[in-house]
Parts: structure tokens; sequence; C-alpha cells
């Protein structure tokens, strides 16, 4: 071979080596998917397709490597990674990682490339952010109507499901964080809890309510001050949750026009000092929500005696000018559990108010 013929071939092979690396960077094309660094949650399977156009598909870990062509389609394990091929013509090969998460991912990396020679390769890398499983801290039942509730629960992450539990009974498994029941009718307390279970099956932590599926449930006072006034407070009980009131009427006879009644729904203190020494006057209460009305009713009797200067309390500052306060309760409401004492005084340190004031209109808004 002469000397010549030798330059001419270094000539064509750089000539070609030069058009083939040209062609495998303008036409090649690397793309996985999902990339970049993503939240994985552990147990989950996660699957990571790369498509290469090209002949050649390289995995690597940062450890070790697996590449894929016609001539290389054996499903092949990369550390935690399975890889399999999922297709090699027209150009592109195609390759699914798929890893069950565990902490041991958190923060590697993930690469696949078109060719063997890392610096000179088309390249996409994918990183772990390995999140742990957190389950429900927050459960909320709330009436929609008179057979349907609608329960809510936040605070969870990395959760596969939920089991949503009525009474003992799994009414429904959802990967959703809210869920719509029908009660079919019944009223009543209902339990209701709600099973946090990770991707790996597991119950990882529950939450529980007791829903008073019921009519309002509230308590009614008079209370005589100086003669001249009387105080209607309403009080409601909230020791278990229950429909939020839609209405609240408050009727007292000679005090409030007999055709129309006062909305109590966002106050409950009402005082009238429209009153006539010696009349008895009577009261009802009647507050609505989706499961039906709740009546409390009684008798107020004028005149009552002037209390002496008692504790000091809420009413004190309220009403101001004045000492002390009278309760004269002959109410009938079944809540009622102060009477007047025979031949005693019939003063009675009323409520601490403080919280009728303070949380009735707070809690009507929630
Ligand atoms: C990276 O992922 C996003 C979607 O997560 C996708 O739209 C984009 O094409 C990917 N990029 C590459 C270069 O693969
Ligand atoms: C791979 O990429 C090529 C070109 O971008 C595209 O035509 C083909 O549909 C892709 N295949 C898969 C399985 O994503
Ligand atoms: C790489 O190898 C080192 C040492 O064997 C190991 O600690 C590390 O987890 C490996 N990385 C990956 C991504 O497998
Ligand atoms: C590369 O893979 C081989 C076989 O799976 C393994 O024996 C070796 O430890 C790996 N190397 C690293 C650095 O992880
Ligand atoms: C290859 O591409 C041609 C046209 O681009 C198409 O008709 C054919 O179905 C493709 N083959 C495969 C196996 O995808
Ligand atoms: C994922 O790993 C866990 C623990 O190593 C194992 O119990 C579970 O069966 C694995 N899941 C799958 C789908 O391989
Ligand atoms: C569970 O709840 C979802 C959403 O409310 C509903 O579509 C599904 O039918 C329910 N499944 C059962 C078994 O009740
Ligand atoms: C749940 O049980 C209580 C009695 O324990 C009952 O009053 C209520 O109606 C039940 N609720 C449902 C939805 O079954
Ligand atoms: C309440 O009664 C006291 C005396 O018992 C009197 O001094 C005061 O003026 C009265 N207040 C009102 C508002 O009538
Ligand atoms: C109170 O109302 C009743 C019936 O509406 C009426 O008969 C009575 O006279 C009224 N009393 C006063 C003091 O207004
Ligand atoms: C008595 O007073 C209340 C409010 O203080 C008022 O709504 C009502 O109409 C009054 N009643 C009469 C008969 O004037
Ligand atoms: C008040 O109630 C009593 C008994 O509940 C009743 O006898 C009386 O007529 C009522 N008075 C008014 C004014 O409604």
């Amino acid at each position: 071979m002469s000397a010549s013929t030798g330059r001419e071939m270094r000539f064509l092979s750089s000539l070609l080596f030069a058009y083939c690396l040209c062609l495998s960077f303008v036409s090649s094309q690397v793309t996985l998917l999902p990339n970049d660094t993503v939240s994985v949650c552990e147990g989950e399977i996660q699957a990571i397709t790369c498509n290469v156009t090209g002949s050649v598909l390289i995995w690597d870990d940062g450890n070790n490597s697996t590449s894929f062509s016609s001539g290389n389609t054996i499903p092949a394990e990369l550390g935690p990674f399975h890889l399999v091929l999922l297709s090699h013509n027209n150009g592109t090969v195609v390759s699914v990682a798929t890893v069950n998460v565990s902490t041991s991912i958190n923060e590697s990396t993930l690469e696949c490339r078109n060719t063997g020679f890392k610096n000179s390769s088309i390249r996409q890398q994918i990183s772990f952010n390995v999140k742990h499983t957190i389950p429900i801290s927050y459960l909320h039942v709330n009436a929609v109507s008179s057979d349907t509730l609608l329960i809510i629960w936040t605070g969870a992450d990395c959760i596969q499901s939920y089991d949503v539990f009525i009474n003992g009974t799994n009414v429904n498994t959802t990967s959703g964080m809210s869920l719509l029941y029908n009660t079919g009718g019944a009223i009543g307390s209902i339990d209701v809890l709600v099973n946090s279970v990770d991707y790996y099956g597991r119950a990882v932590g529950n939450l529980s309510t007791q829903y008073q599926f019921n009519t309002h449930d509230f308590e009614v006072k008079a209370i005589v001050c100086n003669n001249t006034s009387i105080i209607i407070a309403i009080k409601d009980n909230y020791i278990n949750h229950r429909p939020v009131p839609l209405s609240c009427k408050l009727i007292v006879s000679n005090l409030t026009q007999s055709s129309s009644s006062m909305d109590c729904l966002y106050e409950r203190l009402f005082i009238f000092t429209n009153v006539t020494e010696g009349d008895v006057y009577n009261y009802t209460v009647t507050i609505t929500n989706v499961i039906g009305s709740a009546v409390k009713n009684g008798s107020i009797v004028l005149p009552v005696q002037v209390c002496p200067s008692q504790a000091p309390n809420f009413y004190s500052t309220l009403m101001m000018s004045q000492q002390s306060l009278c309760l004269s309760d002959t109410s009938t409401s079944t809540s009622t559990t102060t009477s007047n004492r025979p031949g005693g005084s019939n003063c009675v340190l009323p409520w601490i108010f403080g919280v009728v004031a303070g949380t009735v209109v707070v809690s009507l808004f929630i």
C-alpha cells in the first residue's frame, strides 16, 4: 500500500467518523419521562420511560450501566431498577425502568443515554426525592342534606388509599380525600373512622369522630333584671358535632309581635326592656337544621325580688350599672336543671355567658 493511499484511507475514515458524529448529534434524541427531580412515595412502583432515537439505549445508575439494542434485548437489573426493552425499530429504542421505591433510592440519579461514551452522549437524568408516609391528621363531617354526610380529611402524604368506616362498617375505599355518604335515612350518633393505607398496603393510622346527626342541641335561659328587663339567652351545646342551624326563631309573648319572631341565628342574646311588672312572659325558641326543628320554651314571671350583690359575671358588666342579677326560671324545657327554691331566694347565678356570646356566632360560620 502506497503512502498516498494510506493518507487517503485515513482522510476517508476521519471523514466518516466526523459524519457519524454529526449524524448522532443531529438526529439523536433522548426523552426521559419523567425527568429532573421527582418526588416519589415509599412503596410506590415508579416507572421511568426512556426513548432514544438511534440504535442503542444505555441506562446508568452512577455505578453500573446496562444497554439495550437489537442485539441486546434481555431484561436486566441495575441496583433496585428493573429494566426492560419495550421496542427497537424504525431507529428508536424504548425502554422502561421500574423501581419499588424505598429510602435507598433517595437522592440517587438514573441516567439514560444514546451511546456508551458518556462524554459524547446525549443524555437525560432523573433523580429521586423519596417521601415518607404520613397518615391523615384532620377529619371533618358535615351534613349536606337530611340523608347525606360530607366526610373530608386532610394532612396525609404518600397514602395509597383510605378506608372509610361508618358505625364500624367499611363503606368505601377511595384514593380521594372526601366522601359523600348516604345515611339511608338513619339519624342519631354516627361513628366515622378513616383509615390511611400506605403503598405497601399497610394501615398506618386512623382518625375517628362521632357525629350527632340530629336536631340542634341547645338550652334557653330567661333572666329578669331589676324588674325592668328580661334577658333571653340561647346556649348551644357543643359536646358533639351536629348539623349547623339553618334558622333560629325567638318568640316572647307580648314582647315580640305575635305574627313575627326575632331572628336568633347569629345573635343569641336578647334584652327586652319593654316589660310590665306582674306579667307572665312565655318564650319559645325554635332552631332548625337539615334534620328538623328543635323547640325549647318556658315562662318568666315578673316581678322577682332583687337579689343581693353576687359574684361578678358576664352580665354584671353587660348590664353595667346594675349590681345584681336575678334568675327566675320556670323553664319547661327538658334541659332545665335549676328550679325555684321554695321559701328561699330564687336568685341563681346565671351561666358563664362569655361562652355564649363568643362561641355561638363564631361556630355558626365554620
Ligand atoms: C421532561 O419531562 C416533562 C414532563 O415531566 C416532559 O414534558 C419533557 O418532554 C421531558 N423532557 C425531556 C427532555 O425528556
Ligand atoms: C419515541 O420517540 C419518537 C420520536 O420522538 C416517537 O415517534 C415515538 O412515538 C416515541 N415512542 C414512545 C414509545 O414514546
Ligand atoms: C453505588 O455503589 C455504592 C457502593 O457500592 C452504593 O453505596 C450506592 O448506593 C450505589 N449507587 C446506586 C445508585 O446504586
Ligand atoms: C455493578 O454490578 C455488579 C453486578 O450486578 C455488582 O457486582 C457490582 O457491585 C456493581 N458495582 C457497583 C459499584 O455497584
Ligand atoms: C415504522 O415506521 C413506518 C412509517 O414511518 C410505519 O409504517 C411502521 O409501522 C413502523 N414500524 C413499527 C414497528 O413501528
Ligand atoms: C416492594 O418492596 C416491599 C418491601 O421490600 C415488598 O414488600 C413489596 O412486595 C414490593 N412490591 C412489589 C410490587 O414488588
Ligand atoms: C365510593 O365512593 C365513590 C365516590 O363517592 C363512589 O364513586 C363509589 O361508587 C363508592 N364505592 C362504593 C363501593 O360505595
Ligand atoms: C349508627 O349507630 C347508631 C346507634 O349506635 C344509630 O343511631 C345510627 O342511626 C347509625 N347510623 C347509621 C348511618 O347507620
Ligand atoms: C336597679 O335597682 C337598683 C336598686 O335596687 C337601682 O338603684 C337602679 O337604678 C336600678 N336600675 C335600673 C336600670 O332600674
Ligand atoms: C299578653 O298577650 C295576651 C294574648 O296575646 C293578652 O291577652 C294580654 O292582655 C297581653 N298582656 C299584656 C300585658 O300586654
Ligand atoms: C319589645 O322590645 C323588643 C326589642 O327590645 C321589640 O322587638 C318588640 O317589638 C317590643 N315589643 C313591643 C310590644 O313593643
Ligand atoms: C303562657 O304559658 C302558659 C302555660 O304554658 C299558658 O297557660 C299561658 O296562657 C301562656 N301565656 C301567654 C301570654 O301566652
